[in-house]
């Protein structure tokens, strides 16, 4: 028979050895490789020659910013500086980019900013339909990765592209639209709104939605 001491010791015994196994699957499950599909992906692009539009680039240009972004930035294509640098929106629109940003009380590092086309078309001339198609894939990989509640859709080709529509952005802006899981909200381009100032106050407008929807819970959306 087992005496009340013996008891106690054994089930002390059992006790730390479960302790010790627990442990050793945590150590083990931390120890494990981790494949960061999104390093994976910006290595995938760095040698893409999916299209025409490899053999022009001085960089391709990925995107960057927040994994845990939870508002996305989505532009066309990379322009003169975004080429030479491999960074996005780092010339002039990249320079007002920056301020809406700010002027929503966020730095850019805690959003995403990316572009559909992941290389920049040669004297800044509109996308093809054959390099959206080719490229446009990454994005969506990069959408599903980052997880962003909302994704502010810059310019009609961004917005055009990501509804897979062809109405103007004159129509589509100033509504909530929706992107998988995500809210999408498309707004003028920084650049065609350095070109026509006046559009700036409906851009603003559409910013204030985007952070009213960052701080709802669900909001009503409008389907084209
Ligand atoms: N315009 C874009 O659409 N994207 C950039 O990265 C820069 C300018
Ligand atoms: Fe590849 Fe996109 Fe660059 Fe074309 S634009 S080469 S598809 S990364």
């Amino acid at each position: 028979m087992v005496r009340m001491g013996e008891f106690e010791q054994l089930a002390r015994t059992y006790i730390s050895q479960m302790v010790e196994m627990g442990e050793r699957l945590i150590f083990l499950e931390r120890s494990r490789p981790e494949t960061d599909e999104m390093k994976v992906l910006m290595e995938e692009v760095r040698s893409c020659k999916r299209c025409p539009l490899h053999s022009s680039r001085r960089n391709s240009v990925f995107g960057e910013g927040s994994r845990e972004a939870e508002v996305m930035f989505v532009g066309e294509a990379p322009g003169r500086e975004e080429d030479l640098k491999g960074r996005p929106f780092v010339g002039a629109a990249g320079e007002l980019l920056t301020k809406m940003i700010g002027a929503m009380g966020l730095k850019r590092s805690d959003v995403y900013i990316a572009n559909v086309l992941k290389c920049r078309p040669p004297g800044n001339r509109d996308p093809l339909g054959s390099e959206v198609e080719a490229c446009c894939d990454y994005l969506f990989k990069q959408i599903d990765l980052i997880g962003p509640k909302v994704i502010c859709g810059l310019g009609s080709h961004a917005s055009m592209t990501l509804l897979d529509t062809t109405s103007p952005i004159s129509r589509l802006r100033g509504k909530v639209h929706r992107i998988g899981s995500a809210m999408f909200v498309p707004t003028y381009h920084p650049a065609a709104l350095l070109r026509n100032p006046r559009w700036k106050r409906h851009a603003w407008e559409d910013l204030k939605l985007v952070l009213r929807l960052l701080d709802s819970e669900t909001e009503s959306v409008t389907e084209e």
